[in-house]
């Protein structure tokens, strides 16, 4: 069978999202059948589209080797450098056969495939303080720096700002101020460096933002869109253990108390008892929490969605109230698991990324 290299050219029919918003037309979808070789990117194809039939097409592109992370579009719905994407892949992903091209989400349109990333996404960066705030005094040679910690922060400087995490994050596509996957993910790689003076202030400032780390519902979308392995929603995560287990952070969003509340409950039973949850989260963090006015005025303002969830069958009135149960020698195994983690000294922030350590 010839090499993917080898193989002659083919032609690959392109479904384009075409928009100007500027002509006060709506968006529409423009078709063209190009022919390259199958190894070829979803970038060429689109250039060669715009070549040969429509010079008006709109697509932002330089470096052609998935390093700059100006060519971000959505190729058959999912987020992906156009140049990164092989065309013979592409057209096995299509739902018919013809590569689906348009501009990625929750950032707006200036043409086409062009979107606005000033609008979203680099003003979100610039929310996060994206430099170093050196420790001082600053030394007169360089900062000696742990490898591991370097290490540790390697997996977000790998990020190319390519913003597909920000098109695919449902966070956002709710609420719109939330600072979202990849500039969270820029706060880790200071918050993570030993060098920066800031820690304490950055992750304060990111815990108590309604809008911030604990704005982030763990859809793993942005895990799965990224094309650099960059785990934004880790990154998150890391933010958040940092915030609440080592600077005892407790925000305003109630992000901590619905932690401390979900891991106690799982703790305690093996299993999360979601009817304790919210009470908990809201009350304090015994059974006694539901009894606590917060706790009481958050169960009123979710009662229309508690509602909703029994009338669907989601839960049922006795599942809710009573603790889900596992065998007795599954939960001293999963207890066994907490009193390990609990009686490190010290928590590391090492990743698969480039150790080849699971965390711990
Ligand atoms: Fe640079 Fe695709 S053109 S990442």
């Amino acid at each position: 069978m010839a090499e993917a290299h080898d193989r002659p050219p083919e032609q690959f029919k392109l479904r384009m999202r075409r928009y100007d918003p500027e002509s006060g037309e709506a968006p529409y979808w423009d078709e063209h059948t190009v022919e390259l070789e199958p190894h070829r990117s979803v970038l060429e194809a689109v250039l060669q589209a715009k070549d040969r039939f429509d010079g008006s097409i709109g697509i932002r592109c330089s470096c052609r080797q998935a390093i700059c992370g100006s060519c971000g579009v959505r190729v058959n719905g999912e987020p992906a450098l156009a140049c990164h994407t092989h065309l013979d892949a592409a057209k096995s992903g299509a739902r018919d056969g013809v590569i689906e091209i348009e501009p990625m989400g929750n950032m707006p349109v200036i043409k086409d495939l062009i979107v606005d990333m000033d609008a979203v996404h680099w003003k979100k960066i610039q929310r996060v303080t994206p430099w170093l705030l050196a420790k001082q005094p600053v030394p007169e040679r360089e900062y000696i720096v742990p490898k591991d910690a370097m290490v540790d922060v390697t997996q977000t400087m790998a990020c190319i700002q390519c913003g597909a995490c920000v098109s695919d994050c449902l966070a956002m596509e709710v609420d719109p101020g939330f600072i979202g996957p990849a500039a969270l993910a820029k706060a880790y790689r200071f918050v993570g460096d030993p060098r920066d003076d800031e820690q304490f202030t950055r992750l304060n400032d990111l815990a108590q933002d309604p809008q911030g780390i604990f704005d982030c519902t763990h859809c793993f979308k942005c895990v799965e869109a990224c094309p650099k392995d960059v785990n934004p929603m880790g990154q998150i995560m890391r933010l958040r253990r940092i915030a609440t287990g080592d600077h005892h952070i407790v925000d305003v969003n109630n992000g901590e108390r619905h932690e401390a509340a979900f891991t106690t409950l799982v703790k305690n039973n093996g299993l999360l008892w979601e009817a304790e949850l919210l009470p908990r989260s809201y009350g304090g963090n015994s059974w006694f929490g539901k009894f606590a006015p917060p706790a009481g005025k958050e169960l009123l303002s979710s009662l229309p969605s508690i509602v909703k969830a029994l009338l669907r069958g989601k839960v049922t009135p006795m599942g809710a109230l009573k603790p889900h149960k596992i065998p007795r020698q599954d939960l001293k195994a999963v207890q066994a698991i907490y009193d390990k983690v609990e009686s490190r000294p010290e928590r590391y922030e090492l990743n698969l990324y480039i150790s080849g350590e699971d965390e711990s």
